[in-house]
């Protein structure tokens, strides 16, 4: 078949970029039959049901025919099973048939449909469940196109072709299974073409069948370029308009867009030219049949009735074996999407971290018991205002091919303490919080609050739960994160707070006047990102949350130097009274928020260049900038 005019890679895409999606063979992993018997394992009972439903009605929707072709046997003097019933008894017959098998078709294709949308929904969940606890090391090389193309576009398919075609396709299968019985009852002989019929069919499916595959993969992956670099421009669109780069960005997205739509038009192609093969073959052999069928009759090796019932089959079942098999080649492209959510179920979590109790699939995750996963939420690392951390010999890497960004640090910051962090740009500050959380794996030395430190490994007698241990630490960055929702959404996700209380924590920031003052209160709607609301309202919101945590430990990182002075205000004010007796760990840019810390911890090049008390290290710190 013509395998030319298939579409170039485009030259905004790189090839690692493009092979990374499409890497593979025409064949699926073994894995992914498991998973969708995983998916479905819930609703075997009731699917069994449908099933056997949906064949039974199938089964007397196509006995008509059979029923007619006896009807016809016995008017022209044949003996056969209707001999006995007079004309309006087998007109009764014939509609209880079909109102009784139209029924079942009902109940097994609405339930069957339904079913399976539910059991679909489950695999997304539990993909979900795990890709949510992916580590970070995987969220920073991988495009979110990428990933939102997974649980957009591919998902889509799945749940467009396994929630109402599936039934589709098995009423199919039903078919073709009670046309080869009721052809043998009609006439045995016409099994040969029916044999022929499916195995010509096979043939051209085989034939074509690696071909498509690899058609669609490549089709699946062209989609994310596209998708990530638009997301990536909606995201950056002011920096864009500033640098007035918008026709190169304008640019690349029409080259990928194009490669797309060029990947789409070449799929459609080679799809029509394969239902074309099947077209030309299925019509061929129905030509072939019907002259049999004439000579049949014509030598009386057949009666009249049995021929019409086994051609009327036959003719169905030339288009029901094409239908078999393009619907084949659609739940291929379903398929390779199950495949590539498949892929993120599989791959290894967080170390240290564990799937929640609603967890099902057995991927060999540790998964938390139900009952420990209750106390687990109700726990908290210590009871005290605050917590002492302490860190030992601790070498810090994101990745093992690249450089150590912390190298062998060794400090303890007592319960209570202040401690302000400084540096030049890189030299480590933040990467210091990313290790504090355990956010990448600490290969060499350990950290760990109030003498626990958390089990990464499994076999760690003393350590404690990772999200016990995360639990006794806020965060606060300066580049404020709001979600889309009420304001009452965003300071308190898992909704456990009264009204009285969210209520004490706003007026503590100072915000409650101005909440007081919107017309829906607590329920005032928040934009993407807290767009309609101003910086400093948005730093007072997260100010608010963490402190309805009640952590021990709060973590203040000021990302840049161009803070306005409100932010800076609203920085000190956090230290000085919101969070007045935890444990207080602040990066700053601008010296003069850090004047009231305990000591100063001054990082150069991953390594501590000094830690002392504040009136000593900081004005030395200022120096060394001035030069
Ligand atoms: N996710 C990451 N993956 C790989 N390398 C990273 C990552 N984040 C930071 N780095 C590298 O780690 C080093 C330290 O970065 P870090 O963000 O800790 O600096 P910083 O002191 O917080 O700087 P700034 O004052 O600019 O915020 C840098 O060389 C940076 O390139
Ligand atoms: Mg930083």
């Amino acid at each position: 078949m013509a395998k030319s005019n298939r579409p170039l890679r485009p030259k905004h895409l790189h090839k690692e970029q493009s092979e990374a999606e499409t890497k593979g063979t025409a064949h699926y992993s073994k894995n992914i039959y498991w998973t969708i018997l995983m998916t479905y394992r819930p609703f075997l009972g009731q699917i069994g049901l449908c099933l056997f439903l949906g064949i039974f009605g199938r089964a007397l929707l196509l006995a008509n025919t059979n029923i007619i072709g006896f009807w016809v046997d016995s008017l022209v003097g044949k003996s056969t099973p209707l001999n006995q019933m007079s004309s309006v008894q087998i007109v009764e017959l014939l509609l209880t048939m079909t109102l009784v098998g139209f029924s079942m078709t009902l109940i097994f294709r609405v339930g069957f449909s339904r079913l399976s949308a539910k059991a679909i929904s489950n695999f997304y969940d539990e993909v979900t469940l795990r890709t949510s606890r992916l580590p970070m090391g995987f969220f920073d090389t991988t495009p979110a196109g990428r990933i939102i193309t997974r649980f957009s576009s591919d998902y889509g398919n799945i749940f467009r072709l396994f929630g109402g075609p599936l039934a589709e396709f098995i009423s199919i299968i039903f078919d073709l299974i009670m046309m080869v019985v009721l052809i043998g009852i009609a006439n045995p002989i016409y099994l040969i073409f029916v044999f022929f019929i499916g195995l010509v069919n096979l043939l051209v499916y085989r034939l074509n069948r690696d071909h498509l595959r690899k058609v669609r993969r490549d089709l699946s992956a062209s989609r994310s370029p596209s998708i990530a670099h638009f997301a990536e421009t909606t995201q950056g669109a002011s920096t864009i308009r500033s640098f007035r780069r918008q026709d190169s960005f304008i640019e690349r997205f029409e080259d990928l867009d194009r490669y797309y739509l060029g990947q789409k038009l070449y799929t459609t192609r080679e799809i029509i030219g394969f239902s074309f093969q099947m077209n030309s073959m299925s019509s061929l052999l129905l030509l072939i049949t019907g002259v049999a069928a004439y000579f049949m009759v014509e030598k009386n090796w057949a009666s009249i009735g049995s021929v019409g019932v086994a051609f009327s089959f036959i003719a169905l079942s030339g288009n029901t074996v094409q239908m078999f098999f393009e619907w084949l080649t659609q739940f291929e492209e379903a398929m390779i999407g199950v495949e590539r959510l498949d892929h993120y179920l599989r791959m290894d979590i967080e170390k240290g971290n564990k799937l929640p109790s609603t967890a099902h699939f057995q991927t060999g995750h540790p998964v938390y018991e139900s009952d420990a996963e209750r106390k687990l939420s109700q726990q908290r690392l210590t009871e005290d205002a605050n917590a002492s951390v302490e860190i030992k010999n601790l070498w810090f890497r994101y990745r093992e091919d690249l450089p150590w960004v912390l190298k062998n640090l060794n400090l303890e910051i007592k319960a209570g303490e202040r401690l302000g962090i400084v540096g030049r740009t890189g030299s480590g500050k933040s990467s210091l919080i990313q290790a504090l959380f355990y956010l990448y794996p600490i290969e060499k030395g350990e950290i760990s609050i109030h003498g626990h430190h958390p089990q990464i490994n499994g076999d760690d007698a003393g350590a404690i739960d990772l999200n016990l241990y995360r639990k006794a630490m806020a965060f606060i960055s300066q580049d404020p994160i709001l979600f889309r929702g009420s304001l009452r959404f965003n300071l308190d996700v898992e909704n456990v707070f009264s009204d009285e209380k969210l209520r004490a924590v706003l007026q503590q920031v100072g915000l409650w006047d101005w909440v007081d003052t919107q017309a829906l209160k607590l329920n005032m709607p928040i934009e993407e990102n807290g767009k309609n609301l101003s910086l400093g309202e948005r730093q007072l919101l997260c100010m608010a949350r963490c402190l309805l945590q009640q952590s021990p430990i709060v973590i203040m990182d000021e990302a840049t130097s161009s803070v306005d002075p409100k932010s800076e205000e609203i920085l000190v004010r956090a230290t000085e009274e919101f969070f007045a007796h935890r444990t207080q760990i602040i990066i700053a840019h601008r010296l003069s928020t850090l004047a009231k810390c305990d000591r100063i911890l001054w990082l150069q090049n991953g390594e501590i260049f000094e830690l002392g008390p504040t009136d000593e290290v900081l004005p030395r710190f200022k120096k060394a900038e001035l030069v």
